[in-house]
């Protein structure tokens, strides 16, 4: 099967990390999509949340996504209407052109899927991947990060991602298919989508 894979999951389950190793392995384009948010609004997705809030964080989010659906076709066509960029100059850790034939690997932010028709959308655009870890594995990763808006700015606890965890599950495993992440490295399991991905 000749198709994108879109990356979905909670935040810290390795989704642009494992993304970045996928592509690397497999050749194909690597995008961000939090990193688009941010170029198209020249500002960090914390910078967002507090000046402009969630709901038009949301917004940006989907406007991305109908753009690139529009596009599904010419995916690079689409990240020119949000940022300038050459072939060349495009090696970034959060883009990575090898090709405008190439397909994509599409790294999502962990609340996309579960709002508006976005993952309607992801599944337009490609094979979407639920990437799965236990609120106990997230916890680890990210407890020591101040930047996690959804969270919020005074610290918050394994309960609270569990909570939320729970709430979107139910959007989460829509995915085409479901990697369990818990006990796995990162390039773990960027090599075991790899060869799953050869066999489609
Ligand atoms: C969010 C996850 C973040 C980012 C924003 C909101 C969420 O992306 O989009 O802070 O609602 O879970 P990552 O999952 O890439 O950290």
């Amino acid at each position: 099967m000749k198709t994108n894979i879109v990356l979905i999951g909670f935040m810290g389950a390795g989704k642009t990390e494992v993304g970045r190793l996928l592509a690397e392995k497999r050749g194909y384009n690597f995008v961000d999509l939090d990193y688009i948010a941010e170029i198209r609004e020249s500002m960090t997705i914390n910078e967002i949340f507090k000046q402009k809030g969630e709901t038009y964080f949301r917004d940006i989010e989907n406007k991305i996504l109908k753009d690139f659906k529009k596009n599904k076709d010419n995916i690079l066509s689409s990240l020119k209407n949000f940022i300038p960029i050459t072939l060349a100059s495009s090696k970034s850790g959060n883009l990575i052109i090898n090709g405008e034939d190439k397909r994509w690997v599409i790294s999502t932010g962990g609340g996309m899927p579960v709002y508006k028709n976005n993952m309607e959308m992801l599944k337009i655009l490609g094979y979407v991947l639920y990437l799965k870890a236990g609120a106990k594995t997230i916890y680890r990763r990210i407890r020591s990060e101040k930047n996690r808006p959804v969270l919020g700015e005074s610290g918050f606890s394994e309960k609270d991602i569990k909570n939320i965890l729970e709430e979107r599950e139910n959007v989460y495993k829509k995915a085409d298919m479901i990697i369990y992440t818990d006990g796995l490295s990162q390039q773990g399991v960027a090599e075991e989508i790899d060869i799953f991905v050869s066999n489609l």
